[in-house]
């Protein structure tokens, strides 16, 4: 219970509307944890795992029709629709409010009714902030213990002050004497709801994922992006990782990638080169302010990993399978006879008997996939053998250098420097990754994703460009990171990678710490600043002056095509995108005609 006269107020206002069968005020002990996941596994929700293979672990298998986030039924309702812009699903909120009314009455009978008190970011630090998640799913309540500090210790902080209020239901009301299914949801539905001007979140139907956690992209990217925007701060969706050179000072980087560009290994990779050191703060969301001393400071928000597991393995991302050896929950992934998990890529190998995620029996080469492609360990951050020390730093860590990057088999470099913060805005508004031949009929199509927060900017992607430009001009001279853009994914002619990324990326880190010291060199092109000759370690790598050369080249014909593709991209955005940005683009082509 508590004190703050708002919070349970809310409490009883939601009580009255869904009707639960009771009311738990979540703690976050373990004790409560344990008695949770006991009573899944009763109700056939969770699988206890082998205790000797994997201590203190579960699986869980959604019903089919609720394995990912649901960006069409996701909605930004602001009163002005042009403040949610182009890229987001817009709803009058007297309307949706309404709406959501209807469905949310009576929607917990025969449920209980969990307060999750969760703190985003280290409680107490200066740039976390409060959310309270009242949910009827104990699979959310277990999953939110790992990804964020939650429980007791978050309402002593609290006290009377803000909060961001997060309701979530699966939907599904049991009337009395009905037996419950394993994952209960509402799949005609679904509707994952923000109220920006009130700093609220709905979400109803489904009980996967970002649709659920409300904490992570609901509130740590939609929510907060807004409340970056109106406070002066910046909330991204970025890895956070440091970076100590042989014997020399660490520093700190922040990265945004579009879904599926491996942000995970990135953020906790073992280095290919001897003595360098990565250590990780966070692999998905960055909240950053300027410190007294004009840095910008971050920390990640997030307690845990909730990473897609299909493709992690010992050799991809050896740091992500040590941390989830104990303590986690796995969803839709595949179960061994012995009662272990595994999923396509985790060994070169399937073993010859499992259980699918359709709890069906499963062997090599029938057909299907053993795991959903987006089944996903939640993990405690605090269990990578590569955390980093400050990871828990209420003050955050001291960011030097940001990355932007996506997948592009041609045209953009494996590493280029922008010439300034403005310049490196204009980089990251027109990010972009290209589909393959794993997306029918859609090959080398490419898909602007500013910031890779197309699906997470909580207001008009046109003014969080501008807000962008106003934290540039709010850094203290001199003090602005660097700002670069990184493309592991370029192809030959004959469609061979050129570069060959997992530890060996730590050579573009070492290239863009040897800029930020002033000691490695570049040369100037339209698009940016790409590695002087030499100026980047191949060492012991087969890649030749050739292949080096196709790396890094700036083709001004294709650029001039990726013009054309920026000014129909800003042109969808609207009228908010800022007029640097079209200067910027401007320029960008001058520079490119005048080759
Ligand atoms: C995620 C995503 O789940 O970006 O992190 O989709
Ligand atoms: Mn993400």
């Amino acid at each position: 219970m508590t004190k703050n006269g708002k919070l349970s107020a809310w409490v009883e206002e939601v009580r009255q509307l869904c009707s639960p069968e009771r009311v738990h005020w979540c703690d976050g002990s373990r004790e409560e944890y344990d008695l949770l996941c006991s009573e899944m596994v009763r109700a056939g929700t969770f699988v206890k795992l082998n205790e000797a293979k994997r201590p203190n672990s579960y699986l869980c298998l959604s019903d089919p029709s609720d394995v990912a986030r649901t960006e069409d039924r996701t909605f930004i309702c602001c009163k002005n629709k042009d403040d949610a812009g182009t890229t987001n699903n817009w709803r009058d909120p007297d309307e949706m409010k309404e709406m959501l009314r209807g469905l949310f009455r009576g929607c917990m009978r025969g449920r209980t009714l969990y307060v999750i008190p969760f703190s985003m970011g280290p409680i107490g630090s200066e740039i976390a902030h409060i959310g309270v998640e009242l949910t009827d799913s104990p699979y959310v309540v277990c999953n939110m213990r790992i990804m964020t500090r939650m429980g007791r210790a978050v309402l002593d902080a609290l006290g009377q002050g803000e909060f961001v209020p997060c309701l979530h239901s699966v939907g599904a009301p049991l009337a009395p004497g009905q037996k419950d299914v394993p994952w209960p949801c509402n799949a005609g539905n679904k509707s994952i709801v923000h109220f920006p001007e009130e700093r609220a979140i709905w979400s109803f139907g489904s009980g996967y994922g970002g649709n659920a956690l409300l904490g992570k992209k609901c509130f740590a990217l939609r929510i907060a992006s807004v409340m970056a925007r109106d406070q002066g701060w910046l909330a991204e969706h970025m890895l956070i990782l440091g970076l100590t050179p042989p014997g020399g000072k660490k520093v700190y980087v922040a990265a945004a990638f579009p879904s599926a560009c491996v942000k995970t290994n990135l953020a906790m990779m073992n280095p290919a080169l001897p003595g360098w050191k990565v250590e990780c703060v966070g692999d998905d969301i960055a909240w950053m302010k300027f410190g007294p001393d004009g840095r910008l400071y971050a920390i990640n928000p997030e307690y845990g990993f909730f990473g897609v597991a299909p493709g992690t393995s010992m050799q991809s991302n050896p740091n992500a399978m040590l941390s989830l050896g104990a303590n986690s929950i796995f969803t839709n992934v595949a179960m061994t006879p012995d009662r272990d998990v595994w999923w396509e890529g985790m060994t070169e190998k399937a073993p010859p008997r499992l259980t699918s995620w359709l709890r069906e029996e499963w062997s090599p080469g029938c057909g299907k996939k053993a795991a959903h492609p987006n089944a996903r360990f939640t993990a405690p951050a605090g269990q990578c053998p590569v955390i980093d020390p400050d990871w828990e730093n209420p003050r955050g860590v001291p960011i030097s250098a940001i990355m932007f990057g996506g997948r592009r088999p041609s045209t953009v470099p494996l590493v280029f420097e922008a010439f300034n913060w403005r310049h490196g805005t204009f980089l990251g508004s027109i990010q972009s990754s290209e589909t393959t031949a794993a997306a029918a009929g859609a090959v080398g199509m490419v898909r602007r994703d500013p910031m890779a927060m197309l699906p997470f900017c909580g207001y008009n992607m046109g003014d969080y460009f501008a807000h962008w430009l106003r934290m540039g001009r709010a850094a203290k001279a001199g003090h602005q990171p660097a700002i670069y853009y990184v493309n592991w994914f370029r192809k030959s002619a004959e469609g061979e990678w050129l570069w060959p990324g997992y530890g060996d990326n730590v050579r573009v880190l070492k290239w863009i710490v040897g800029r930020l010291a002033g000691t490695a060199g570049a040369v100037d092109t339209p698009i940016g600043r790409v590695p002087a000759p030499g100026a980047l370690d191949v060492s012991g790598l087969n890649i030749g002056r050739a292949e080096m050369d196709e790396l890094l080249k700036v083709d001004a014909d294709a650029w001039l095509a990726e013009v054309k593709g920026i000014a129909e991209h800003y042109g969808k955005i609207g009228e908010r995108v800022p007029r640097e940005m079209h200067d910027e683009l401007a320029a960008m082509e001058r520079r490119l005609r005048a080759r």
